[in-house]
Parts: C-alpha cells; structure tokens; sequence
C-alpha cells in the first residue's frame, strides 16, 4: 500500500507504532519495523540521554529498516535534559522522530537540521494546525478513545479524522482505537494516510513487558477503561483497576481541591511496577477502548499482515462490490 505516509517515511505499510512508556524498547521498536512499519523507542523510559544512545545502538543492531524515536514533553516540574535526548537522536542517526505533549518548536530546527522527519502527535484540529504551521513534517491525531492523554476536547475519531483531513495539508495518520483491517481501512476512508497504534501492540508476543500485561489487555472489552486525572487536566485513558477506581474515588471526595500530591502513589513511578513485574495493581497505565477489539497475542508480523491483508480484502472485495455503475 502506498500512502503520502508509507513515501515520507520509507516504509511498506501504513502502519505506525506510537511511543508507549517501558513498552516501546528496541525490541518492540524493531518487531514493528522489520513487519515493514514503523516502530519507535520511547525516549524518556530512558533515564538520561546516553541510555537512550545505547537503546538506539540495541534498535539498530536488530533491524536495518527505519526506526523513530519519541519525545514526549511533559509538563514536569524538573524538565527532562531534552537537549541531550536530541543529540542521542541525532548522532545516533535517526530518521523520524514522534513529539507529543507540548508544542516541539524548540527540538525542531536541530531535528530537521538533522534531515529528521517529525510527526507531532495531538489530539486536536487546533494542535494539528499549529504543528503544521511551525514546520512538522506530518501529525498523528489522537481520538478521544486512545490509549493515554487523550486531551480534554472528548472529539471520538469519526469526527476528528474528516475535520483534520478538512483543514490540514500535511500527511496525517489516525491513533487511537486501530487493531485491525478495518481500522487501517475506515482511517484511510476518512482522509488519513495510515494508522497508529499503541495498546494493540502491547498485546504481541515481542512487546517486552509482562504477560499480565498482555493478558489483562486480552481479557478486558471496551467498558474497562477510565478517565482519570481531569481535575488535573491531564487526563489520562487507563485500564480499570484497584488503583483506578482508588484515584477516581479521591477526586471524588477532594474536588477542584485535587493536588498531584494526593495520587502520587497511585501514578508516580508506578510504571515498571506494572510492566515488567507484572504487579497490575501497583498505580494507573494507559490503556485504549480498543481493548476490546484485542483477544489474542500474535507476533509483531503475524499482526502486521493480518491487519494488511485484510484490509486489501475490505477494499478490493467488500468495498468495490457495493458500487454498482
Ligand atoms: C501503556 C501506554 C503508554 C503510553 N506512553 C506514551 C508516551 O510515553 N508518550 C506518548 O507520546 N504516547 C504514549 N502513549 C500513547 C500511544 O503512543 C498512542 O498514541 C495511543 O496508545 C493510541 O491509542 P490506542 O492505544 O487506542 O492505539 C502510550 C499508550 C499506552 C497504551
């Protein structure tokens, strides 16, 4: 399939794997690439700017196809060194590089100096303006029924799709809610250029992260997720779980008088906790209403051609079969 995405990154399928905080190491990264999409390291899993140079190295080694990064800009009291992640990105020869969170305009002179191609991830017609306005190569768009910050606008992706498609001129994939064919068909109906992926790639058998994990994405339907973190605003799409239903309970009880300080143990540092030990109701992690289009765990290619395949069939077959002239 050739899409305005598949030639601005040099890749085979329009297929994208988003940054996933400790899921997207090197070997996920890779299994997505070497299907013939694009898969991305997350950046800020790794602690300092050298762990990130040494996770590109490990990426590297395991496939010869394009790879990205993600930088994800948080807002965090104590910044990240971001300066220093550019540089691992830049000396270590990336190509693409996925920003989400707050506007990237201070990273993108010294990225496309680098000749890197940037696709800004957002969850607005608005954001996805200003991305294009200030030089990036192509934006991922991020539907209120994604994994992780899907902003506080709650615009599903049947309607945000057509609108960015309305008012943008660079490529653009659709995020949030993609697992299959039909996906990857309807996002390319409503005028995006290819599909990105989070929770559905954690289900695989590459992604290097706990089999609780994997399962817990199995056995939930699309009512398992919530909200958590609006008072905040810095909503968050989670699975349902003790933590979560603790968290929603306090800002319940607390109100508009929610500090972060009152959930911290339900969402600081909790991440390798629930990832790599498995421990699932160690704090709150992203999860998307796709949950319930995920029931089994395939290999990264298995997923990938599956996903291609049927939705060559959706077109060829059950699409030209309704025009009758
Ligand atoms: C466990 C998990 C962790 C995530 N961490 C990040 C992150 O660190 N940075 C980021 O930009 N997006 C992050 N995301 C969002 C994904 O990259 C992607 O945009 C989202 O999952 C798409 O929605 P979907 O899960 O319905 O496919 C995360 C998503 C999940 C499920």
């Amino acid at each position: 399939m050739k899409t305005r995405i598949t030639e601005l990154l040099g890749i085979e399928h329009p297929i994208i794997q988003g940054g996933m905080h400790f899921v997207g190491f090197a070997e996920l990264a890779a299994a997505v690439s070497n299907a013939g999409g694009l898969g991305i390291v997350t950046g800020l899993t790794q602690r300092t700017p050298e762990l990130l140079a040494n996770e590109i190295r490990r990426c590297r080694e395991m496939t010869s196809k394009p790879f990205g990064v993600n930088l994800t800009f948080l807002p965090s009291v104590t910044s990240p060194d971001y300066p220093g992640y550019v540089r691992a990105i830049v000396e270590g020869g990336v190509k693409v590089v996925e920003t989400a969170g707050n506007n990237p305009q201070q990273v993108l002179p010294h990225l496309h100096a680098a000749g890197i191609k940037v696709i800004h991830k957002c969850t607005s017609v608005r954001h996805a303006l200003k991305a294009q306005s200030i030089g990036c190569d192509a934006v991922s768009v991020d539907g209120f029924e994604c994994g992780g910050h899907p902003g506080e606008d709650d615009v599903p992706n049947f309607i945000l799709l057509p609108r960015a498609a309305d008012e943008l001129d660079i490529p653009f994939v659709a995020s949030g809610g993609m697992a299959d064919g039909r996906s990857l068909v309807a996002a390319l109906a409503l005028g995006a250029d290819g599909i990105n992926m989070g929770t559905r790639f954690i289900a695989t058998k590459e992604a290097p992260v706990h089999e609780n994990v994997k399962k817990a994405i199995v056995a939930a339907s699309e009512l398992d997720t919530r909200l958590v973190m609006r008072p905040l605003r810095n909503t968050e799409r989670v699975l349902r779980n003790a933590a979560a239903d603790r968290l929603l309970e306090k800002e319940k009880a607390l109100g508009a008088n929610l500090r972060f300080e009152d959930i911290r143990e339900e969402v600081a540092g909790v991440y390798p906790k629930i990832m790599q030990e498995g421990t699932m109701d160690a704090g709150v992690w992203s999860c998307g209403m796709v949950a319930g289009l995920i029931d089994d765990i395939p290999t990264v290619k298995e997923l990938v051609d599956r996903i291609m395949a049927e939705a060559n069939a959706i077109i060829r077959e059950r699409l030209a079969g309704f025009v009758t002239a």
